[in-house]
């Protein structure tokens, strides 16, 4: 029985890799598939040196096969490969605030969230070094395995993967007291020797502040798209115009900014509570040409599900009208991208 090219891909694609939770097409393995005179050349790179792992790997793919296909056929060459030989990410989100404090985090989970819903491959790099708390939100811990030339991301319920100093860190509390060149190695380490695999977007939420370690994102990652993140204060206005100002003479793209704690809905209260002043995200993001992707509330829900590392089960309608206010900006940046091109 002779294997078209698609089903043979179909078949390999859907195994398990071992060691990294992820099968064959996620981890983007396949290095390809050559068809000449009957017989099949199947090329896969590994995320694994040689030994045991890779014999054993070499089996399943072989006997997976088997089962659909006649093996003189087929000629299956396992190479080892690094992360840069493997992984495809087709677009950036750089995550910043001028300030800290504001919800950064969460929004970039928020916003990580949202695409994975939309169907996309989602990975968040969690570029804060020093105050790390992805991991926290999305309930993970524990640490991620290593394989030939870097280590495998963690992978939260709804199969977002996400790489943290946190996950690394021997106790979740162990500070992390760096100076600025360690910080920037290790955020382009997660850039570099993290198997992310086949990856729509990559979310990285950036330390706060305009100063070193969001500038190393910026400027080593390839960043397609940044989200600025507020709060409704007089001081963060101008924080905010900063860092519009920052990602402006980098000359990145600004997809738009969040206002996150806008406002409180309190149950018996007819009009919300303005808790930190009425907000002026609407006028601040339109003197700074900017879509406003969203107004989050403060919501005692959502402060539960972080702390509970439940995120992920956080359902709201101004997270819904978020979500369709950013993948419409998404696309209409995708959309000028093309003309551009
Ligand atoms: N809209 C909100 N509703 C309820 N809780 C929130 C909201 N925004 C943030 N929080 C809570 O406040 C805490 C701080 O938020 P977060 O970690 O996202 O801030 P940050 O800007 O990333 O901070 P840092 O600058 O320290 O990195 C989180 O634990 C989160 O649970
Ligand atoms: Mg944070």
């Amino acid at each position: 029985m002779v294997c078209e090219k698609e089903h043979i891909r179909e078949i390999v694609g859907s195994l398990a890799v071992p060691l990294t939770g992820r099968t064959v097409e996620e981890m983007n393995l396949l290095r390809g598939i050559e068809t000449s005179g009957g017989t099949s050349v199947i090329r896969l790179a590994v995320p694994f040196r040689e030994g045991r792992v890779k014999e054993v790997f070499h089996q399943v793919v072989k006997e997976a096969l088997q089962e659909h296909c006649s093996l003189e056929e087929i000629e299956l060459k396992i190479e080892s490969g690094g992360p840069s030989n493997i992984n495809r990410i087709r677009q950036v989100i750089a995550v910043i605030s001028g300030k800290g404090g504001v919800g950064k985090s969460l929004v970039s989970s928020l916003i990580a969230l949202a695409l994975r819903r939309s169907g996309q491959k989602v990975g968040i790099l969690d570029g804060d070094i020093t105050g790390p708390s992805i991991p926290r939100m999305f309930g993970l811990n524990g640490t991620p395995g290593g394989g030939e030339g870097g280590i495998f991301p963690a992978i939260t319920r709804s199969g977002i993967t996400v790489m943290s100093i946190n996950l690394l860190l021997e106790q979740d509390d162990d500070p992390v007291i760096w100076r600025g060149p360690l910080i920037a190695r290790a955020i382009t380490q997660f850039w570099e020797e993290v198997y992310w695999g086949d990856i729509d977007t990559l979310v990285v939420d950036c330390p706060p502040g305009t100063a070193d370690a969001p500038l190393t994102v910026m400027q080593s990652l390839p960043v397609s798209s940044v989200v600025v993140v507020f709060s409704p204060q007089n001081l963060v206005e101008m924080i905010v115009r900063k860092a519009v100002k920052m990602v402006r003479s980098l000359e990145k793209p600004l997809l738009g900014a969040v206002e996150n704690m806008s406002y409180l809905n309190v149950p018996g209260l007819e009009k919300p509570l303005h808790v930190f002043g009425p907000s002026r995200a609407v006028e601040l993001t339109a003197a700074l040409g900017i879509p406003l992707l969203g107004q989050i509330p403060l919501d005692p829900d959502l402060a539960r599900l972080c702390d509970e590392g439940k995120i992920e089960f956080y359902r709201s309608k101004a997270l819904e009208d978020f979500e369709k206010k950013l993948l419409g900006e998404l696309g209409n940046a995708l959309r000028a991208v093309r003309r551009e091109s």
